[in-house]
This record gives C-alpha cells, structure tokens and sequence, in this order.
C-alpha cells in the first residue's frame, strides 16, 4: 500500500461503537494488517486533555463555535502525531469517531450548519478524509438508555453530551443520515439494534468490500 487506509467509527453515544471498534481492530490485525487504534475527541496527549474540557458535565455550556474549535484543535493534534504518519507507514488507522461526528454533533446538534464546519475540516483535515465511515444507527431513546446505563454500572457521571435532550440526539442523529445520503460510496448505515456478532459481520463484510475497491487481498 502506498497510503494505508482511514476507517472511521460513527454514531449516537450508545450505539456500541467502542465494542465494535475493539473488534474490527482485532479482526484486522488476526488478517495481518498492521493497525492502528485511535479515538476522537483524543488520541494524544494533548487532545486527552482537551477531551476532558469538552466531556465534563464541570465545564459547563460551552458556545458551540468554541466546541467545535476545541474538537478541530484535538484534531489537528491527532492528525499531525498519530493519523498522518500512521497512514504514510501504510497503516490502517480505526478511528473511534473522527470528522463526521463535528457535521453531526455541531453542524446538525448544535445547529452551526455545515458550511462552519466544512471551514474546519478544510483546514484541518484537508486531503485526510475517510475511506470508508460505518454508522452505527440506533433510536436516540434507546441509546441513550444504554449510554447511561454503562456509566451507572462505571459509577462515573454523565457528561455533556450525554446529558443533552432528545431533541439534541434526534438531530444528531437525522445528521448523520443526512451525512451518509450525501457520501453514500464512503458512509455506510449500520443498524445497531441487533446482537453484537451480526454487526460485527456486517462491518467485516463492508471492510473486505473497500479492500476489495482497492485491490488488496
Ligand atoms: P465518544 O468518546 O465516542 O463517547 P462515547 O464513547 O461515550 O460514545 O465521544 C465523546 C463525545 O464527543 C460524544 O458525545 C460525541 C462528541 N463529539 C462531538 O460532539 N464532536 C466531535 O467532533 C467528536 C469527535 C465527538
């Protein structure tokens, strides 16, 4: 491979993303791709700590163009340590979330609309887009359910997003299939009301479709 590949993880807090990101990593790695783990808002040092200023329910309300500042700033800082080289080496870098959750979460939730964040992400991610993006789709109401049912079992409290209202996740989430009717080659739509081991196929048999596009094995 001359570049590796981006694949990024999306969807509504909830959803079983980090399960699934767990176990797509897993399974390439078993293939014998070198692989790289990472995650959104994070992924470095510096973003970590930025995490937690745009997580904490302590931070408070933050104007929507700082937090969509703030997610562009951990960004950068993601891709110029990790993403970058990473693919130059010919990595395949698994992003739990990355640029698509700024057009859902701030572009659609917060309301900024698209053109706001397209400045961004021209600036920041430029050429750096996604090979392919996997949805995980679920009612808002359920997910939510499960996203504080995990932090209750983890005795941890909920965070800003979290404690947004339904309306806030309904668009978030009408965000993210407007995202994949628009790109719909790069984003595919992933149910996620279903047992974990039929998702997993269903993203395993969308990896090997973008791997067999580009003439890997
Ligand atoms: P995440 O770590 O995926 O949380 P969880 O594992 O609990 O689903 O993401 C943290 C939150 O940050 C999540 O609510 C979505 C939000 N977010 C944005 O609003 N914009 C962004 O660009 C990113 C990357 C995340």
């Amino acid at each position: 491979m001359e570049r590796g590949l981006l694949i990024t993880l999306e969807g509504m807090d909830g959803a079983g993303k980090s399960t699934q990101h767990r176990r797509l990593v897993r399974h390439l790695r078993e293939c014998g791709y070198r692989v790289r783990p990472t995650r959104e808002p994070g992924g470095t040092h510096a973003g970590e700590r930025i995490r937690a200023i745009l997580l904490a329910a302590s931070t408070g309300r933050l104007a929507p163009l700082a937090e969509l500042t703030l997610m562009y700033a951990a960004r950068a800082q993601h891709l110029e340590e990790v993403v970058r080289p990473a693919l130059a080496r010919g990595e395949i870098v698994v992003s739990d979330r990355y640029n698509d959750a700024s057009f859902a979460y701030q572009g659609y939730g917060r309301e900024l609309g698209l053109a706001a964040v397209q400045a961004f992400d021209r600036i920041v991610c430029g050429k750096t887009q996604p090979d392919l993006t996997i949805v995980l789709d679920l009612d808002p109401e359920l997910a939510l359910a499960r996203a504080v049912g995990r932090e209750t079992r983890r005795k941890s409290c909920h965070g800003r997003f979290e404690s947004q209202g339904q309306q806030f996740h309904q668009r978030v989430r009408a965000g993210y299939l407007a995202i994949a009717r628009r790109a719909p080659q790069r984003v595919k739509v992933v149910p996620a009301d279903r047992p974990v081991a039929e998702i997993q196929r269903e993203i395993r048999g969308l990896v090997e479709t973008l791997f067999a596009a580009r003439g890997m094995k």
